[in-house]
């Protein structure tokens, strides 16, 4: 295996100070630290977020990922000033990112405004192997004669969200000359935080506003570095009774900084034996993409615990309050589905252990069955707030429809169910909870579709497209609906569920439900009215691609009456089923439909990249496929502030394997019609099907796929059947 890529700042730029403490940020799927620099800069935002704690303020609607204490702050003082990267003068910068391991470590000299020269070095990384730790390392030298120095740092309760403080101090106590804890409650929701931090080196205490500090004082002899370690242990009453006992006996035990890296190292690179991605291509930017991807959606899933979920920004960062989309069980649960399917069981699991509040919002709004949130976190109720942004123009807040609308997510949930199944023969999962889920969300639509006309039409709907709301018969929906209940049928057939009346029911919804077909022009309709809308000329929109620009010139009353897309909707359609339509059927709708889509939302692109590919148009899908990649890693100033685009990290895996690698699932057989850009001499991956490992190693005109047992499997290579005992070579 080639060593994994590292990320690079080399600029000092305000502009992109919290755009790469998003890219950077360190996790383990229990929390995530943003990579805020060790001193303040009002430019950046920090962050640390345990998944699962939320917490809703007093008069708001929805909860927050809270925002935790901070432990990450160095204040230096040298020479009587304090050390910032805005004074004096930067001599040399570097800021590296080790994908590999998730270490921070920048380096820099600075000059002192009074002339002396100091070497600083900066390392942080959040441990793998024990989950509730974070490390950081500073060395400081004086390359100019004796200095002193004094170094500020400790657990500063001061952090919000967005201006919101979530978190009320219950006691802040120090144990000895380096130890240090903070006890907090979140106001609402009740969890208790706990952070205890210790240091390598004696200091002094103060406990003020919410911040607890240690001050250390050192004189500093030339070219003899001084060095400072910390650590801090995070707990909450999510998974230990006594979060403060906890935190005093988990850092007792902790080991120095590089032991500490040492440990954690070995428990990535367990990972990337099984997840690495290789790509042997003309741009190593592609390479980059794949293991940044890889990185980040390891750490923002939180596989040991099944009552939490994946939220739109991981744990990155603030955005979208830390809440579960569809994102979760399309767009990234497919990475880790092929992997390591155990971690997919749990996500799935998360969403089974809130049948109940998901029955109560159908109950709610009139329907049976299960309506799952649009927008959910620790609770499972829904969670996406009332309004979006005040629309500057009108000053009007637009109230989110999505709640109400957006119901793809229950089949898009289903989906996933039937797909982890076939991936992973689970059929103690499926046999009850699956079985569960499944037929609940079918309950569903069987309920949410009405008889007109001697067919069960969806009305009144929100496809993926959010441009286009409140619209009948979205194609997406449609399809998705009818394929939920289909395989409802199917697994209640194989457990012996076949008669009863609720099976009738269904029976009679597949033969009835509308499922609108390609017109004479090769069309799939969007919805039952979207073909009939004015058209404009997106491409100054398209130009300025995931800001929403289109919403400053229209408003969304607007935008809802003319043919415009927000992202990928009748191709998500021909991504997520693709035996629908003939390959000359999906070349035109993707087509179409591209031209209409702005892809102003980063769940878009990489989508349009593994539909391209499968027709044949293999310079766009490369051409999409690298903008998906730059979503995040060479976002706009702004971007990618509030955190990173979790889905789109799972799309970039999606996009290499189920793109460009070609391979397919379909009735629950594996195939591979791999077709590789140009620029890409070998693509390396494995694949975990029906519990077996296989190596899939493709160049451009060889397949290679090696397994471990001799156990048969089944596999189609360009639709040819093989019966692959030890591998296969074509
Ligand atoms: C997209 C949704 C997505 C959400 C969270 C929105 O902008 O339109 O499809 O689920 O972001 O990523």
């Amino acid at each position: 295996m080639s060593r994994v890529s590292v990320l690079r700042e080399n600029k000092i730029d305000p502009h992109y100070f919290d755009t790469y403490a998003s890219l950077m940020t360190a996790g383990n799927g229990y929390m995530g630290v943003r990579a805020g620099f060790e001193e303040d800069y009002p430019e950046q935002t920090r962050g640390m977020f345990v998944a699962g704690v939320y917490n809703k303020a007093q008069g708001q609607v929805s909860s927050d990922l809270v925002n935790l204490p901070d432990v990450t702050r160095f204040e230096l003082e040298i020479e009587n000033v304090n050390f910032s990267m805005h004074r004096g003068k930067i001599l040399d910068f570097q800021r590296v990112f080790d994908l590999e391991t998730g270490e921070i470590n920048r380096e820099l000299i600075w000059e002192h405004p009074n002339g002396k020269r100091f070497g600083l070095c900066f390392k942080r990384f959040v441990s793998k192997k024990k989950l509730h730790r974070v490390y950081a390392k500073i060395e400081i030298t004086s390359l100019s004669g004796d200095a002193d120095v004094r170094i500020r740092t400790g657990i500063d309760g001061q952090q919000t969200n967005f201006g919101t403080q979530h978190l009320v101090e219950r006691s802040l106590r120090v144990f000895s000359e380096t130890w240090m804890q903070g006890d907090y409650v979140t106001t609402q929701s009740g969890h208790d935080v706990a952070v205890t931090s210790m240091i390598s080196a004696p200091g002094s205490f103060t406990a003020k506003n919410r911040q607890l500090l240690v001050t250390v004082n050192q004189k500093l002899a030339e070219n003899e570095p001084f060095t400072l370690e910390k650590v801090s242990v995070i707990a909450t009453s999510l998974e230990t009774e006594n979060p403060a006992e906890f935190g005093l006996g988990d850092i007792r035990e902790a080991k120095g900084y590089e032991e500490s890296l040492a440990e954690s190292r070995d428990v990535w690179q367990e990972f990337w034996q099984d997840y690495r991605v290789e790509v042997t291509s003309e741009s190593a930017f592609d390479q980059l993409a794949l293991d940044f991807s890889a990185y980040h959606l390891e750490a923002m899933t939180p596989s040991h615990d099944e009552r939490f979920s994946v939220g739109a920004k991981g744990l990155t960062g603030e955005g979208y309050k830390g809440h579960v989309f569809w994102d979760t069980e399309i767009f990234i649960a497919p990475f880790h589905l092929y992997n390591h399917p155990e971690k997919v069981r749990k996500l799935l699991r998360y969403r089974y252990l809130h049948l109940e509040q998901a029955r109560k919002k159908a109950e709610k709004n009139g329907y049976q069955g299960a309506l799952f949130p649009w927008e959910s976190a620790f609770s499972g109720e829904e969670e996406t707030p009332e309004f979006a942004a005040i629309n500057v123009r009108t000053g009007k807040r637009q109230k989110v429809a999505s709640a109400l609308a957006e119901h793809h997510i229950v089949a898009d949930i289903a989906h996933a169910v039937v797909n982890y199944y076939e991936a992973s023969q689970d059929e103690l999962f499926m046999e009850h909870d699956g079985l569960q889920m499944l037929q609940d969300t079918a309950r569903f639509w069987l309920s949410r579709a009405v008889l007109k006309d001697g067919k069960y039409v969806i009305l009144d709907v929100i496809g993926p497209d959010e441009y286009t709301e409140h619209v009948d018969n979205n194609a997406y929906t449609n399809y998705l609906a009818h394929e939920n209940v289909y395989q409802t049928l199917r697994f209640m057939a194989k457990y012996g569920q076949k008669h009863t009346a609720f099976y009738d029911l269904c029976e009679a919804f597949l033969r009835k439900i509308y499922l609108p077909q390609p017109d004479a022009s090769k069309l799939i309709p969007q919805d039952d009215t979207f073909l009939g809308k004015p058209e404009i000329d997106l491409s100054e929109y398209k130009a300025r691609q995931g800001s929403q620009a289109i919403l400053l010139d229209y408003s969304r009353a607007e935008v809802n009456e003319m043919q415009i897309l927000k992202q990928a909707d009748v191709v998500m359609l021909l991504y997520l089923l693709p035996n629908l339509f003939s390959e000359d059927i999906v070349g035109r709708n993707l087509d179409y439909y591209e031209e209409h889509t702005i892809h102003d939302s980063s769940l878009s692109k990489a989508i349009h990249a593994i539909v391209a590919n499968r027709v044949g148009q293999q310079e766009k899908a490369y051409r999409f496929f690298e903008e998906a990649c730059r979503i995040d890693l060479e976002a706009a100033p702004g971007g990618s502030d509030e955190g990173l685009h979790a889905a789109s990290l799972g799309a970039i895996w999606l996009s290499t394997i189920f793109g460009f690698g070609g391979v397919a699932i379909s009735d629950g057989s594996l195939h591979l019609n791999p077709r590789l850009p140009a620029g890409w001499k070998r693509l390396a991956f494995s694949f975990v099907w029906h519990g077996e490992r296989l190596e899939i190693v493709l160049e451009q005109d060889t397949i290679r796929v090696t397994k471990q047992t001799t156990a048969p499997i089944e596999i189609h290579v360009f639709g040819e059947k093989h019966r692959m005992t030890t591998g296969l070579e074509i």
